[in-house]
């Protein structure tokens, strides 16, 4: 792995694609053990967690799980705009039923603290959430991630969904800022 570079920013190798992997099938037999007699709904919060919600839905391939997806946006550039707003809705009937929201990142904690408030009007059964990656230095509400793939410092990251200004996403393996 090397170091790549978008907007004149260079970003190192940081957690490699077969780290990511490893962790996600960990956190697969955790649903699974956790959903064993329910049918999960995965809410996948797109753009970002499309790639994670696609191999961890793959992940839990020996119980019964069904997935929609949500769009919202926070993000502009390297910092949050601080406001949330709901793009694309949720259109499944979602009472009664456990929900794991997939999230690609957990930072400020905005965007999914809006986002599961909005889903328990539904009355739901249960309402988790699922994250690659979690900042808890950059927390500033009260959610705690119910699967968590690795905490990370308050740094901007890039790559296995997470973009910088809709680049990036495709990246396999996840970069780190290079600040010097
Ligand atoms: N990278 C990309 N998108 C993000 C980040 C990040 O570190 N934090 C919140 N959205
Ligand atoms: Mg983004």
């Amino acid at each position: 792995m090397k170091e790549v570079t978008y907007e004149g920013l260079t970003f190192r190798p940081y957690i490699s694609k077969e780290q990511i992997q490893a962790r996600v099938a960990e956190l697969g037999e955790e649903i699974k053990r956790d959903c064993a007699d329910k049918v999960p709904l995965f809410v996948c919060v797109l753009n970002g967690a499309f790639p994670f919600a696609s191999d961890l839905f793959r992940a839990v391939e020996d119980i019964d799980a069904e997935i929609a997806f949500i769009r919202l946006k926070s993000y502009e550039g390297t910092s949050s705009t601080g406001t949330v707003k709901e793009v694309l809705g949720l259109n499944d009937d979602i009472e009664g039923r456990t929900l794991i929201v997939v999230e690609d990142i957990v930072d400020t904690g905005n965007t999914i603290y809006r986002l599961v408030n909005d889903l328990k009007k539904k009355n739901p059964a249960d309402v988790k959430i699922a994250t690659l990656l979690f900042k808890p230095e950059a927390l500033q509400c009260d959610v705690k991630p119910d699967y968590v793939g690795f905490s990370i410092p308050k740094k901007f990251i890039i790559g296995y969904g997470l973009d910088l200004n809709e680049k990036a996403r495709n990246l396999n393996d996840i970069y780190i800022l290079k600040e010097d």
